[in-house]
């Protein structure tokens, strides 16, 4: 019964330089884009570097975290509301046990009440779904890799990753930490959705990207 191979999917938000954040902490604050991750991660196991884990602050609610840490392992140190382990392989099979507990268990994620402002983002993730759906009759278990650089490039160079979820701003950035160029032969784009962040003054895409089979 145990889920083989759920589809491993990173996701992020990156500038035109393809910078990721600076001094620990994101380079924007994009409302649709946070409304976003959180539609489209909630109920999934999210695994994230120790650095992302302290600069969010907190465990996000409604999925399974899993900190990255080598250090905290060693040491034993643990981190209220999130599993903390030292290889991503170790992250990969607590994220496989967690969705195969969820699909016997039949646990559906609560639903958030809908903030009329989340509109035009829930008709992204919507179309998001439908094309989903589209390309595959059926709702596949993901395991989302939330960041930072150091496991975005980490996933990407041992070849785990099935799906990249950007949000590409039209902007660039004085940024000190990148995401990693996707080998053109190797990615094909299969969704992409355009919007402006009038808080911001910015343009934004949300891109799917596929890993090709070869
Ligand atoms: N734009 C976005 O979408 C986005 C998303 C997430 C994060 N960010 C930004 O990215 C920055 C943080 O990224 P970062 O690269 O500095 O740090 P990070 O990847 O979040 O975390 C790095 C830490 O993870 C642990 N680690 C790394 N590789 C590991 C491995 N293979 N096995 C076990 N543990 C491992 C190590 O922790 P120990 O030293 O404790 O062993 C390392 O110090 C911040 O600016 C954040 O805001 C941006």
């Amino acid at each position: 019964m145990q889920i083989s191979n759920p589809r491993v999917t990173i996701i992020a938000a990156i500038s035109q330089n393809r910078g990721l954040g600076k001094n620990n902490q994101l380079l924007w604050k994009i409302p649709q884009d946070l409304s976003f991750f959180k539609k489209v991660t909630s109920g999934s196991p999210i695994i994230m570097g120790n650095k992302t884990y302290y600069s969010i602050g907190r465990p996000l609610p409604n999925r399974l975290n899993i900190v990255l840490s080598r250090t905290l392992v060693q040491h034993n140190i643990k981190i209220d509301g999130c599993e903390v382990v030292s290889s991503i392989k170790d992250a990969i099979a607590l994220a496989t046990n967690y969705l195969t507990l969820r699909k016997l268990t039949h646990f559906e994620p609560s639903e958030q009440p809908i903030d009329s402002k989340e509109e035009s983002i829930i008709l992204a993730t919507h179309q998001l779904a439908e094309h989903n759906r589209l390309s595959n009759p059926y709702i596949e278990p993901e395991i989302f890799i939330i960041g930072g650089a150091q496991i975005y490039a980490n996933a990407l160079k041992n070849n785990i990753v099935d799906r990249v979820l950007l949000t590409e701003i039209h902007q660039t950035s004085d940024a000190d930490v990148f995401f990693p160029v996707l080998e053109e032969n190797q990615w094909q784009e299969v969704w992409r959705e355009s919007h402006f962040d009038e808080q911001n003054n910015l343009s934004f895409d949300f891109v799917d990207y596929r890993k090709l089979t070869q």
